[in-house]
């Protein structure tokens, strides 16, 4: 059998989860690559950190030592972030290795240039750990789904945040609370705007809609709204309104363009997403001839990212053994254009306070069909002094007419506050 040696760029949750799944399953993993795969070096900041499963491993901080070594065939990077991840992929790739990696910030930015010269040096580059942790989505895509024309991508692909609004919903807590919560179970980093924000679920869906799409799309095309404005009332009411709310990751292909946008949305219940609870993540994608499909399963954690991180070594290595590495390359072959805001078009859920007096709500019917805008559902309920808060459901509208409608209602005199204005995904079932 031939002997793959690998050099791990990082050697923390993901690295030490790829060294514990290579020793545990062995002799699986060798039968099935027909070959025989150790880590033979592994790359980390601090040499003096006690480290699980690194028997037999030569543990550096010079990433030459790697990079440069010939008996390395194959390049894992779990590192994360931009640089030097991104140097280190490209020497290695420059020194002939095919490269693995997890690194979904830097692939959503630079996954071009990458993917470049993975082909130019007739090295695979496999990212399937950088999206939906142990969920094989980019195999799905770019293989299994490959005959289709994809309609939409739609998915839950942030564990931390689907674990938060799962607790408001369960629980009726508000956001920093559970945000609290997630931070001591170790869900959520110490610094989680990346997570709350959406910047992750859209560098990741950048990721999907560039495979699912064939085209360029990259972390500053996604539209990006995060959840940190979701109250518990929100909540509730969207239980009234039969809905969920969830952090959703769309990108859909319009004929004329890809909209492609990350934000909190309604989600009615009998959506198949909208049992997807806690940190599970799960990516639903509808093809023209497969018609709909879900994948589900843990997006994160060092055993399920590992998963995917192995699954691309053994791939890599399938294809060394034929001489076929470096075949997939960046395959953006259209050349779509991504939607601006202005066309997006979802139903709306406004919260608002206003006075609770004659003609209060004909004036709000009013802006609204001025924009030429209708409602789906309305909520009343009477509130102290006077007042009252309504939730306004809308029909699918687009964002601009949604805007006029809002700048009416922004001055007017009898309003007292919105406190919220949230997408409804109703279309997409
Ligand atoms: P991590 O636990 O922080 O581990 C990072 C490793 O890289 C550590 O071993 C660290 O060394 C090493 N490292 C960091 N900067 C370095 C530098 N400049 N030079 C040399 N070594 C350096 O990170 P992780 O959670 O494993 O994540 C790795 C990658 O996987 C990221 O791209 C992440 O987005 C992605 N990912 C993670 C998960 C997950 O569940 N954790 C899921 C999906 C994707 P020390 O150990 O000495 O500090
Ligand atoms: N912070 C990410 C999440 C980890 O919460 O889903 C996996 O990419």
């Amino acid at each position: 059998m031939r002997n793959i040696q690998i050099g791990l760029l990082g050697f923390g949750t993901v690295g030490s989860g790829v060294a514990a799944i290579l020793k545990n399953n062995l002799y699986d993993i060798d039968t099935r690559s027909h070959a025989s795969i150790s880590i033979k070096k592994a790359l980390v900041r601090n040499l003096l950190k006690e480290r699980s499963y690194s028997e037999g491993i030569y543990i550096t901080d010079s990433p030459s030592e790697i990079l440069e070594d010939p008996d390395i065939d194959i390049v894992v990077e779990v590192i994360g972030g931009i640089e030097p991840a991104r140097s280190y992929m490209i020497s290695a790739l420059e020194h002939g290795k095919n490269v693995v990696t997890a690194n979904k910030d830097l692939l959503a930015v630079h996954g071009e240039e990458l993917l470049n010269v993975a082909q130019r040096n007739g090295s695979d580059l496999f990212f399937e750990a950088s999206v939906g942790g142990g969920i094989p989505i980019i195999s799905a895509i770019r293989q299994s789904l490959t005959a289709n024309q994809v309609s939409s991508v739609i998915g839950i692909i942030n564990g931390t945040t689907n674990y938060i609004l799962s607790a408001m919903t369960e629980q009726g807590r508000d956001f920093s609370n559970v945000l609290q919560e997630a931070q001591e179970l170790g869900y959520a980093e110490a610094d989680p705007t990346a997570d709350i924000e959406g910047l992750d679920a859209a560098r990741k869906l950048a990721i999907l809609s560039t495979l699912a799409f064939n085209t360029s799309v990259t972390f500053n095309d996604v539209f990006v709204e995060g959840i940190s404005k979701i109250s518990p009332a929100d909540i509730q009411y969207a239980s009234e309104l039969d809905c969920v709310i969830k952090l959703l990751a769309i990108a859909k292909n319009q004929g004329d363009g890809i909209e492609i946008r990350v934000h909190p949305a309604l989600l009615p219940k009998k959506h198949p997403l909208a049992a997807v609870n806690g940190v599970y993540n799960a990516v639903y994608v509808v093809g023209d001839a497969a018609g709909e499909t879900m994948f589900y399963g843990k997006g994160a954690g060092s055993l399920p990212t590992g998963s995917a991180v192995v699954s691309d070594i053994i791939q890599v290595v399938r294809n060394m053994e034929s001489k076929s590495t470096g075949l997939i390359g960046y395959g953006c072959y259209r050349n779509a254009p991504i939607k601006t805001t202005d066309s997006f078009t979802t139903g709306y859920y406004i919260r608002l306070k206003v006075k609770d007096e004659p003609r209060v709500f004909a004036t709000l019917a009013l802006f609204f069909a001025e924009a030429g805008i209708s409602f789906s559902s309305i909520i009343q309920k009477p509130r102290p002094e006077n007042n009252a808060e309504i939730v306004l459901v809308t029909h699918p509208c687009t964002e601009r007419q949604l805007r006029q409608a809002l700048d009416s209602l922004n001055s007017y005199s009898k309003l007292d506050k919105i406190y919220n204005v949230i997408r409804l995904e109703t279309n997409s079932i």
